[in-house]
C-alpha cells in the first residue's frame, strides 16, 4: 500500500477537506450512486482540494465500493475512509482506500461525556484505549491517519487533551476537533483550540482541522475561529450540504479566506474558479435546487435590485461587490453559442464551464444542444450545464423517458398523459388520466415502472430567464424507507418533471444495496 506523509508544519495553507460524500451523503434526499460520487470527486480534483472523504466504508458494501471506486479514481486529493475504532471498521477502511496514489484513514469516537454514558455505554479509559488501539492498527498499514474526537465541543478540554496525546503517540498525523452538534461559539470554539495546541505534546508536529455543523448557522465563523487559533484544515461540504442544518460550506469559507487574507492571513489552494460548476453539479446530481439567497452561489448572490444599488454598481462594481463573480465561475450568462456554432466551439465551451468532456457523450450532447438552440432564442452557459448535467444523469439508466403525449383538461376529457419508455432496452407505453399532465404522466410512468413510490417533494426552477428558458424540476421519492431525489431539465416542464421521476426510479433501482447492520451511532 501507497504511503502519504502529512506535512508537519503550521504555515499559511489552510487545508481542504471535503466530506460532501460522506457528512454530505448521509443527508437525507442526498443520497449518490457510485457513479456520481465519481463525477463529483473529479470536480472535487478540479478544485484542488486536498483532501476526499469519500464515504465510510464499514457501512454497507455500497459505501465501500464507492470509496474504492474514489480512491481509485480521484488521483491527486489524499483519499479517506472514515472508520470507527472497531476492528472491522478499520480494515474495511483500509483496503477500500488500497489502490488510491494518496491514501488515508479517518478514525472517530465520541469523548464527550453524554455520548459515553448514553450512546457508547464506555467508560473514558475504555475509549481511550480503543481510539489507541485503532489509530495502532491502522499506522501498521498507512501513515495518514486523522483522528476525530466526536462531540468535541461538548467534551471536557483535559480528557481530549489525554487522548489527542496518545492518539498523537500511535501515529495520528491529524487531529479534527468537531463540533458535531453544531452547538460551539465561535469564540470559545477558538479557545478550545488554543488550549488543546498549548498543552497537547508533540502538537505541532500533527494538523489541527476543525469539523461544523450549521445548527446555530455558525459552522463557518466557528472554522475561521479554529483557523485564527491555529487548526489548518477545514472539513466541509459543498453548498453545505449535511446532517440536519449542514455542515460547513466550502464556497463560503473558502472565499471568507480569499475574501478577507488582509485579516486572516491564510488561504485554501482551492481553484475557486470551479466553484459554480462544482455547485451546481452537486444540485442537479441530488436534485436539490441552491436557494436563490445562498452566499456565493445562490442565484442573487450577485443580484443586484435596489435602484441606489445598481447605480453604485454601474459606475464602480466595488461600492456594492466584494467579490468577482467570474473568480467563482459563474458564467457570463451572455450569448456564448447559437445554432451556427459548430461541435468544436461547442466542446471548447463546455471545457471552459470546468465540464470533464471525457466523461460526456459529446455526440449525445451535441445533438440536444442544436435542438435546443431550435426551441430557444437565446442559449446562455446555464442551459449548456444544465443540458450537460441532464445527458450524464441519462448515460446509465434502466428507465428511459423516449416519448410523452399529454393533453391538458376540457370540458369532456381530464387531463391524459401516453408516455413511452424503455425498460432495461424494451419499449413500453401506458396511458394515465390525472389531477393535471405532470399527475397523469406521473402516474403512467409509475404504470411502466411497476413502481409508486411516495413523492415527497417536487419543484420547479426556471434556470434563465424568459418564457422558452430550461425549467429544471426536482423531486424527492420515497420507497421501504429509502429517500432518493431526482432531476430533469427541458424546456417543455411537463417533459422536465418526466425527467426527473425517471431519474429518481433509475436512482432507487441503482441503490441495491442495504446497510449491512445498524449504523446509529455513525455521526
Ligand atoms: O460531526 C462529526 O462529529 C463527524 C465526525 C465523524 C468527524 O462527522
Ligand atoms: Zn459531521
Amino acid at each position: 500500500m501507497a504511503t502519504t506523509t502529512a506535512a508537519h508544519t503550521e504555515s499559511d495553507w489552510v487545508r481542504i477537506f471535503d466530506t460532501t460524500l460522506r457528512d454530505g451523503e448521509q443527508s437525507p434526499g442526498c443520497t449518490m450512486n457510485v457513479e456520481e460520487k465519481i463525477a463529483l470527486a473529479r470536480q472535487l480534483e478540479r478544485l484542488n482540494v486536498d483532501v476526499i472523504e469519500a464515504g465510510f466504508a464499514a457501512s454497507s458494501p455500497g459505501d465501500f465500493e464507492s470509496v474504492r471506486r474514489v480512491a481509485e479514481a480521484a488521483r491527486g486529493p489524499i483519499v479517506l475512509s472514515l472508520s470507527r475504532t472497531r476492528e472491522e471498521d478499520v480494515d474495511s477502511a483500509l483496503k477500500s482506500v488500497d489502490k488510491s496514489a494518496r491514501p488515508g484513514i479517518h478514525i472517530f469516537i465520541a469523548t464527550s461525556d453524554i455520548h459515553l454514558k448514553y450512546k457508547l455505554n464506555m467508560t473514558r479509559e475504555d475509549v481511550l484505549d480503543a481510539a489507541t488501539w485503532a489509530v495502532t492498527r491502522a499506522k501498521k498499514h498507512l501513515d495518514y491517519i486523522e483522528f476525530s474526537c466526536e462531540d468535541a465541543s461538548r467534551s471536557d478540554w483535559d480528557y481530549m487533551v489525554t487522548v489527542c496525546t496518545s492518539v498523537i503517540a500511535a501515529g495520528a498525523t491529524t487531529i479534527n476537533l468537531p463540533d458535531t452538534t453544531g452547538h460551539a461559539i465561535p469564540e470559545e470554539f477558538g479557545r478550545m483550540f488554543a488550549y488543546m495546541r498549548e498543552r497537547v505534546p508533540g502538537a505541532d508536529k500533527v494538523i489541527w482541522s476543525a469539523h461544523c455543523h450549521n445548527d446555530l448557522g455558525l459552522a463557518v465563523a466557528n472554522s475561521l475561529a479554529a483557523v485564527r487559533n491555529g487548526a489548518r484544515q477545514i472539513e466541509c461540504t459543498l453548498n453545505g450540504i449535511g446532517e440536519r442544518a449542514g455542515n460547513c460550506s466550502m464556497e463560503e469559507v473558502v472565499m471568507a479566506m480569499k475574501t478577507r487574507h488582509d485579516l486572516m492571513g491564510v488561504q485554501s489552494r482551492v481553484n475557486t474558479r470551479q466553484i459554480y460548476p462544482a455547485s451546481r453539479l452537486l444540485s442537479q446530481i441530488i436534485g436539490q435546487p441552491v436557494p436563490a439567497n445562498k452566499p456565493i452561489v445562490g442565484d442573487n448572490a450577485f443580484a443586484h435590485e435596489a435602484g441606489i444599488h445598481q447605480d453604485g454598481v454601474l459606475k464602480y462594481k466595488l461600492t456594492y461587490e466584494i467579490m468577482k463573480p467570474e473568480d467563482i465561475g459563474i458564467p457570463s450568462n451572455k450569448l456564448v453559442l447559437g445554432k451556427h456554432s459548430g461541435r468544436h466551439a461547442f466542446t471548447a465551451r463546455l471545457k471552459d464551464l470546468g465540464i470533464d468532456t471525457d466523461s460526456v457523450d459529446i455526440n449525445r450532447a451535441f445533438a440536444e444542444f442544436k435542438a435546443l438552440c431550435d426551441k430557444k432564442k437565446i442559449v446562455y452557459d446555464d442551459d449548456i450545464l444544465a443540458l450537460v448535467t441532464e445527458e450524464a444523469r441519462r448515460t446509465v439508466d434502466h428507465f428511459e423517458l423516449v416519448d410523452m403525449r399529454v393533453s391538458s383538461a376540457s370540458s369532456k376529457a381530464m387531463p391524459h398523459a401516453e408516455v413511452t419508455m424503455r425498460v432495461a432496452g424494451v419499449e413500453k407505453t401506458a396511458e394515465a388520466d390525472g389531477d393535471g399532465i405532470v399527475d397523469a404522466a406521473y402516474k403512467a410512468i409509475y404504470k411502466i415502472a411497476g413502481i409508486q413510490p411516495a413523492l415527497e417533494r417536487y419543484a420547479v426552477k426556471a434556470i434563465t430567464g424568459g418564457t422558452d428558458a430550461l425549467g429544471e424540476v426536482s423531486c424527492l421519492v420515497r420507497e421501504n424507507g429509502m429517500t432518493v431525489a431526482g432531476a430533469g431539465a427541458h424546456s417543455d416542464i411537463v417533459t422536465a418533471s418526466a425527467l426527473a421521476l425517471v431519474n429518481a426510479l433509475n436512482r432507487l433501482k441503482g441503490r441495491k444495496y442495504q446497510p449491512l447492520k445498524p449504523t446509529t451511532d455513525v455521526p
